[in-house]
């Protein structure tokens, strides 16, 4: 089968969804966000997980798949009223390029600062985010600095994986690492042991080890490069109850675990350089 690339409506006022499909996986990519939605590889089921109720609508972030989080993560750090998570995730962005590589399809998708809105992030800037399709996923997201001035990012490739029973997953490859909790006024503590949910998670791994996501589900292995931290997340219930495009229930099919460099993992981009953050995603 010769790979395709298809693009599917979502609704007539949205950007179109690129759909790349081989005999290795199909794979969903919104241009709103620059967005993976979806990646089954052949015989499996869909490794994202999207929440029924996420709203498709231009300038509203997508529940679920993969947020490109970028130039900064969570709150900005010195003006709230700036979108949660950056502007990557809410821009539309282009596609550059489509083809083959060692085998496998891949698409590479632009966001240059001439799109976007000076206002929140005033550098020139080219982020390009490559997304290889074959029996794995693999994302590449680079920062081009444009700019005369180095510029600070933080970032995130914020997965959402699909989990059968949220209280029978084990993160594994953490052990011993320090963490942020976001939900204890950001005190550091240390892992031991796998990472299990019974509660609300957030916190912030400060790793750059491969790690593993056992659930009923599968096992999916995840290796990252440019990458110092990873976030881990499950909202649980009160948390998933406050958020609008979010279903009551629905954190128990779903984690986060985000490939990243944020809270003191700041990235300075010097004019002229590049930065890139990678992930390989594998179900085993
Ligand atoms: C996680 C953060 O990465 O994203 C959480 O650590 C946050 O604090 C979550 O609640 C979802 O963020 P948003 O902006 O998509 O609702």
């Amino acid at each position: 089968m010769t790979p395709s690339f298809t693009y599917e409506t979502i609704h007539e006022a949205y950007p179109p969804v690129l759909c790349i499909e081989s005999e290795m996986s199909r794979c969903k990519i919104a241009l709103h966000g620059g967005h993976v939605l979806s990646f089954v590889p052949a015989g499996s089921d869909d490794l994202l997980w999207v929440s029924e109720k996420a709203v498709y609508r231009e300038g509203k972030a997508i529940r679920g798949g993969i947020p490109v989080c970028w130039p900064w993560f969570g709150a900005h750090p010195d003006d709230p009223l700036k979108p949660s998570h950056g502007i990557a995730r809410v821009s539309v962005w282009e596609i550059a390029e489509t083809g083959m590589e060692e085998g496998m399809p891949f698409a590479r998708l632009i966001l240059e600062s001439e799109q976007t809105d000076r206002e929140h992030f005033d550098y020139d800037y080219t982020l390009e985010l490559k997304v290889v399709a074959g029996e794995t996923l693999r994302l590449f997201l680079t920062t081009h600095n444009r700019d005369a001035r180095p510029f600070p990012i933080t970032e995130a490739l914020h997965s959402y994986f699909a989990v059968s029973d949220i209280r029978e997953v084990r993160v594994k490859g953490m052990d011993g690492r320090p963490y942020i909790d976001q939900l204890q006024q950001n005190q550091t503590f240390l892992q031991h042991g796998a990472i299990t949910f019974g509660e609300e998670v957030d916190r912030i791994y400060r790793t750059d080890r491969p790690c593993r996501i056992d659930s009923p589900a599968g096992t999916y292995s995840l290796h990252s490069s440019g990458s110092r931290s990873s976030v881990v997340w499950n909202p649980w219930i009160d948390k998933a109850g406050r958020l609008s495009d979010f279903g009551d229930e629905e954190y128990r099919e779903m984690v986060c675990v985000e490939t990243a460099n944020v809270g003191p993992d700041t990235v300075v981009v010097s004019p002229g350089a590049c930065h890139t953050l990678a992930m390989k995603l594998e179900k085993h």
